[in-house]
């Protein structure tokens, strides 16, 4: 059997920045990291307009406390304070460690890291390279990981976890280029797998962002957390969905509706284009729903409102928010400095994911620990982003807590065995699985049920929710859990075998989708980005608590437990 001392499953930021602090930590140990597309068309490699840090080299007066009070308050009093106190205290620091590997970040004239301004952030401090930073950061990770001797299963597919007795042991994955089954032993082993944007029909994520390592956790009995706060960005391109950066607003941007307005004097005067992404995507919704969405042809009526960037002109375009310019034009053909974009809000972060504490480690409940097992990143969910994330903490939570989760498991393995694992039932059931995907003789295209999926998942559970909607989505969603024995595989071979990937990808969806809407309809209250028009308003009398969902072929138990308040007392929030 395939040994090593740590596995890392997925090769974005977190996972690869995780990787790194083992091998910086302790050289000898064997770090491998399995990412079922080369690490650097990770995700994280799409992330643009930047990463929170107090730098102070615009704004003399921020300081880490102001980052966390607006990352708390951001979160609608949800986000853990303990670990939102370690995200913003520790976030200069691995800035410059990532300038001092190589990272070329944008320059102030003075040649100091330039900084710009993020919705709900008090102060300028947004550290960027221009809009593709996530580009510039991962190019250079990836670089390092292989200086430092990881080894990279690339375009191999994880398919399971194997957890036995409550301890993590290894998984068994798959060669996508040619089917070869693996079960690999890890003394820990660490689940760094992104988010699930493709559970909606309109998203910015790629279409590798599947949930994977979330319904793989699932499946193996561990909880999810906050699955009912999923992030719609208020400004995915229309119609297709892909990002147009905050920082297309950070650098003035205005959104406007059919009339000509700039709408966000109505709904957050004080923060205006840069208020949260929540209230953004909502006032957005609320516009559209109102009439003064625009169509294509201009006129009032439609499904988009417009960014409008001609007044910052072209040179500031051209050097900050290059990339944005260059999707819109590419894409609809549309000149950025002459017209305005049409926008819309699209699928964008996962809140929630797997429950982790401030080393990473994976939570079995509200108190005790899975062995061997670790999380960062999207797919975690150590709770400093509660009901709502701002946006630039999501790549620094990737590399704080995957430095201090990658730190952690290089003192853990020290002390492990490898464990026991029955190697052939693994293979055999694996083998099994892909077998009868194989043998399936229905009707239906993997791409039908995909998209009938991903439309209930649109409609039910959406920007805006209801109980008597998202009670219709579970309902459309066991109908369509039923239609999975209808999909057929038109290829049966062994050579990069994407359709067979996407087979159980659908189901990775599938699960994950009806934690989201069981953990949303539970919810009885309004907070971040959860809006219950049945339940408008937060009530933290009774939901000032994470939702932890335990996923069973039986049904989904969900528990709670409590949110840690150290610094600020929850208040009402306003911009
Ligand atoms: O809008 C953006 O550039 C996205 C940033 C983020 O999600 O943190």
């Amino acid at each position: 059997m395939r040994e090593h001392d740590v596995i890392i499953v997925g090769g974005g930021l977190a996972g690869c920045r995780a990787a790194l602090e083992i091998k910086r930590t302790d050289p000898n140990l064997n770090v491998a990291l399995v990412a079922k597309t080369h690490p650097i068309r990770s995700h994280s490699v799409a992330a643009q307009g930047g990463m929170a840090a107090t730098l102070k080299n615009v704004d003399a007066e921020d300081s880490w406390e102001a980052h966390a009070f607006d990352t708390v308050k951001g979160s609608d009093y949800l986000a853990d304070q303990d670990a939102v106190e370690i995200l913003t205290r520790e976030a200069p620091d691995v800035v410059i460690d990532l300038e001092h590997m190589g990272v070329l970040f944008s320059r102030l004239p003075d040649g100091r890291i330039a900084q710009r301004a993020f919705g709900g952030h008090s102060h300028r401090r947004t550290c960027y390279a221009a809009d593709k930073t996530g580009h510039a950061i991962l190019h250079e990770l990836v670089n390092n990981l292989r200086n430092y001797g990881v080894l990279v299963y690339e375009e191999w597919y994880v398919m399971q976890l194997i957890l036995e007795d409550g301890q993590a042991k290894g998984v068994v994955m798959f060669n996508i280029l040619n089917n070869q089954l693996l079960v690999v032993r890890a003394k820990a082993i660490m689940f760094a797998t992104g988010g699930y944007g493709r559970v909606y029909n309109t998203t910015s994520n790629d279409f590798a962002s599947t949930g994977d390592g979330l319904a793989m956790s699932a499946l193996a009995g561990v909880p999810l957390e906050d699955m009912e706060f999923v992030q719609f960005h208020p400004t995915g391109l229309y119609p297709v969905g892909v990002l147009i950066s905050e920082a297309v607003r950070g650098e003035g941007a205005y959104l406007i509706n059919s009339e000509g307005d700039r709408f966000m004097a109505n709904y957050a005067p004080s923060k205006m284009e840069l208020a949260p992404r929540d209230i953004t995507s909502r006032a957005i919704t609320r516009e559209i729903r109102a009439g003064r969405g625009i169509h294509p042809d201009g006129s009032a009526g439609g499904p988009f409102v417009y960014l409008d960037l001609r007044h910052m002109g072209k040179e500031k375009i051209m050097s900050r928010v290059p990339f944005c310019w260059e999707e819109a034009h590419r894409l609809l053909g549309i000149d950025a400095v002459h017209e305005p974009m049409p926008v819309r809000p699209t699928v964008h972060y996962s809140m929630g994911g797997i429950p982790v504490n401030t080393d990473g480690q994976v939570r079995s409940g509200a108190d005790g620990l899975i062995g061997n097992l670790f999380a960062a990143g999207e797919s975690a969910c150590v709770s400093v982003h509660g009901a709502n994330r701002l946006g630039s903490n999501s790549l620094l939570e990737c590399v704080v807590y995957g430095k201090r989760t990658g730190a952690a498991i290089a003192q853990y393995v020290q002390n492990q065995k490898l464990p026991d694992i029955e190697e052939e039932s693994y293979l055999r059931n694996a083998q099994t699985q892909i077998q009868s995907l194989f043998n399936q003789s229905g009707n239906l295209r993997i791409g039908q049920l995909r998209q009938a999926f991903q439309d209930c998942m649109t409609q039910h559970c959406g920007v805006f929710r209801t109980a008597e909607s998202m009670e219709n989505g579970l309902k459309e969603l066991q109908d369509l859990k039923q239609q999975y024995q209808q999909i057929y595989l038109d290829d049966k071979g062994s050579c990069w075998n994407t359709e067979l990937v996407e087979a159980l990808e659908l189901r990775n969806l599938m699960v994950v989708g009806e934690i989201i809407l069981l953990s949303a309809l539970n919810r009885k209250e309004s907070r971040g980005a959860h809006c219950r028009e049945d339940y408008p308003q937060r009530d933290d009398t009774n939901f000032l608590k994470h939702t932890l969902a335990y996923y069973s072929s039986a049904g989904i138990d969900l528990q709670y437990k409590p949110v840690t308040i150290t610094l600020f007392e929850p208040q009402e929030r306003k911009y």
